[in-house]
């Protein structure tokens, strides 16, 4: 039997979401196919074993059976393929996957380049927009001691100070506008500005999560998402949709508010839905995946022009996840969807 390894925690915003995410996975996995071993890494960054109790599968929030790993490269050298289930900085943006690398182990999703553009929202807008996909107006600046540096679409620099930046910004974009740092996840850090004050308000706040900052314009309309499978031979799922319990899809509205809701399939026509189809693969092409992706897009309420938002390449995977679902309704089931994420990492 294959040794696979299982990780999830790990030292990002999103550690909880994981461990959420990892409880349904083991549950989920083909224990007549693999041998599994979880590892749990904790906030600070230290791994451990992570001891499964037999009547009870389930993963408690706070991780207690477990047992220090004292060398991890010696521990992941006896495995034969890693599941990283992890999300954000350090597991889903190409760091953990350049030590598998460096090991030589298979590993399931997407290598170092694609994990590290489909984090960093910056460059996934310069990749999507190479590829021809739509998407919102944005500008990028970068936080530089207490100043900041207006970035031009040629990468030409201007150190301004915020009162510029703001002054410069509202010149080119239209309100409302969504501020956000340029690696996050699950919305942290993220704000929505209705005018100049709040566009300084959340320029500064976003910069307390990364030195690299988006600001997009924003976008009445629907949010939907559409996840992809394979290596070369890509398939897309059907199209899902959220509908978030707050003015916009927050940390708050997707972990904690349950009037959020999500519907499968979207309430959009068929023609809209195959574009998504077609541009959730071609975006998952462009950053070059491999695996798995979710690729989130919005249509715009009147003119139904879709927009791609972004693409996660460790999305979500409790059994109420979209990606699990989308799937399971265009007829893979969860346990079978696992088995092929780990057979295709071969
Ligand atoms: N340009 C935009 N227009 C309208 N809503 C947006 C826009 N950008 C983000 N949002 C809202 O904010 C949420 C979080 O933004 P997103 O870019 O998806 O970040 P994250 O990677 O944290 O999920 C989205 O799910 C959506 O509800
Ligand atoms: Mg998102």
């Amino acid at each position: 039997m294959k040794k696979l390894g299982v990780i999830f925690g790990g030292m990002s915003t999103e550690n909880e979401i994981s461990v959420i995410s990892a409880k349904s996975v083991l549950k989920n996995l083909d224990r007549e196919k693999y041998q599994i071993y979880p590892i749990y890494i904790d906030k600070r960054g230290e791994w451990y074993k992570y001891i499964e109790n037999s009547n009870d599968s389930e993963i408690e929030e706070e991780i207690r059976n477990k047992e220090k790993i004292t060398n991890i490269i010696e521990y992941l050298k006896g495995l034969d393929i890693i599941f990283p289930v992890l999300h954000g900085l350090y597991g889903e943006d190409g760091t953990i996957q350049g030590l598998f690398e460096l090991i030589k182990k298979p590993y399931v999703g997407c290598k170092v380049l694609a994990s590290s553009v489909g984090m960093d929202k910056v460059y996934t807008k310069i990749i999507f927009e190479k590829a021809g996909l739509n998407q919102v107006k944005y500008e990028y600046i970068r936080k530089y001691k207490n100043k900041y540096i207006y970035v031009d679409s040629n990468f030409n620099e201007q150190i301004l100070s915020i009162e510029k930046i703001v002054e410069t910004i509202s010149r080119k974009l239209k309100f409302p506008m969504f501020i956000k740092p340029s690696n996050s996840g699950s919305s942290v850090g993220i704000n929505k500005a209705n005018n100049e004050e709040e566009l300084k308000k959340y320029i500064e706040y976003a910069a307390e999560y990364d030195n690299k900052i988006l600001i997009e314009e924003g976008i009445d309309g629907q949010e939907v998402e559409c996840a992809v499978l394979g290596n070369e031979e890509v398939i897309a799922s059907c199209v899902g949709e959220i509908i978030s319990a707050e003015e916009f899809y927050s940390y708050n509205a997707k972990y904690n508010d349950e009037q959020s809701r999500t519907y499968i399939p979207a309430n959009i026509s068929e023609e809209i839905s195959a574009k998504i189809q077609k541009q959730a693969i071609k975006a998952f092409k462009a950053i070059n995946g491999s695996g798995l992706s979710r690729v989130d897009f919005f249509v715009e309420k009147n003119t139904n022009k879709i927009y791609i938002n972004e693409i996660n390449t460790l999305p979500g995977f409790t059994n109420i996840s979209m990606y699990p679902k989308l799937f399971e309704k265009s007829g893979i089931p969860y346990k079978e969807l696992l088995t092929r994420l780990i057979m295709s990492c071969n």
